[in-house]
């Protein structure tokens, strides 16, 4: 590809490793709140990895101590409320929730949020929107909004309801009180907590296990996934079926087949003990 054209270095930095494009929001001097600069830098970001063949997954993560303070109450809120015009107010919005919720949610890759320290507010969507999440035991997360005078906004709020039951979801969305990676991973909020000199061997191994997989499959397991949560039983049926025969149809590598091969004819591979070697 042609690298000129890569679309992150100012408040987004992206590095490449064996498959795995870390993606790291980069404003450390402000916890990386998350401004329009960092949104619509974020947005190109996703454009372009998802044709990068170098990202074969990715993870998204935060520079120096925290993950994101969440939006940046100063860019975000009152520099575009200052602008006085709901077209200015759009704009920023749509950029936010564009790649914190729905690009993030349906990426063609497999995404890991790797939460390094404090999570707060808004910061939920990118979370929840990555498909697996690993924190750190002891990072913060809270859900502030209470305590400055506003009700979680965007989809923060449709996050916590899609990943933690509901009494711990209004605990924590109506006291506003912070808790750690370790209460995290209880919640379900996170796959996983390590400690801090764990967190990227731990997400480096995850992230290799899907570099190594199917990408086709992967991908349409997981949209299949997401979608099908909000369909009823017997649409359900009918898009998972077509998901089904939309992943034989794009999977060049015939998956499907060399598993069914390996298991019926040549009995090399028993499918519940890992994945197919597909160069055999
Ligand atoms: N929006 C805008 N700026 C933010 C920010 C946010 N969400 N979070 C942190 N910053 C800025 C601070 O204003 C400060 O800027 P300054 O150096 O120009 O004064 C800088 O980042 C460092 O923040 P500071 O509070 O000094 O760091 P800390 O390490 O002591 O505390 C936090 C970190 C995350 C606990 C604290 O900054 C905080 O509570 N942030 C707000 C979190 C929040 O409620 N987010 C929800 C938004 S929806």
């Amino acid at each position: 590809m042609d690298t000129s054209a890569e679309p992150w270095g100012n408040t987004v930095d992206v590095q490449f490793d064996d498959g795995i494009a870390w993606v790291t929001l980069n404003r450390p001097e402000k916890r990386n709140a998350m401004n329009p600069t960092l949104n619509d830098e974020m947005c190109a970001t996703l454009d372009v990895l998802e044709y990068d063949d170098r990202c074969r997954v990715l993870v998204l993560t935060g520079a120096g101590e925290s993950f994101s303070a969440g939006m940046d109450l100063k860019e975000y809120f009152r520099h575009v409320e200052a602008a006085g015009t709901v077209a200015a107010q759009n704009r920023a919005r749509r950029a936010s929730t564009e790649w914190q919720w729905r690009r993030l949610s349906y990426f063609a890759k497999p995404t890991i949020a790797m939460v390094n320290g404090w999570c707060f507010g808004g910061a939920f969507s990118p979370l929840v929107a990555c498909d697996l999440a690993i924190a750190d035991e002891k990072a913060q997360f809270g859900l502030s909004e209470v305590n400055w005078g506003i009700p979680p906004g965007s989809v923060v709020t449709k996050a916590m309801a899609a990943t933690v039951n509901q009494r711990d979801s209004l605990y924590y969305i109506m006291t506003g009180e912070p808790f750690d990676g370790a209460r995290a991973a209880e919640m379900r909020l996170v796959n996983e907590a390590v400690p801090a000199d764990r967190l990227r061997g731990r997400t480096r191994e995850l992230a290799l296990k899907l570099a190594g997989l199917n990408q086709v499959v992967l991908h349409t397991a997981k949209v299949g996934y997401k979608f099908a949560a909000e369909m009823t039983w017997a649409q359900s049926e009918d898009y998972l079926y077509a998901k089904l025969d939309q992943s034989r149809t794009l999977d060049v590598e015939g998956g499907r087949e060399k598993g069914l091969s390996q298991f019926l004819d040549d009995k090399t591979y028993r499918p519940g003990l890992g994945a197919f070697d597909p160069s055999k």
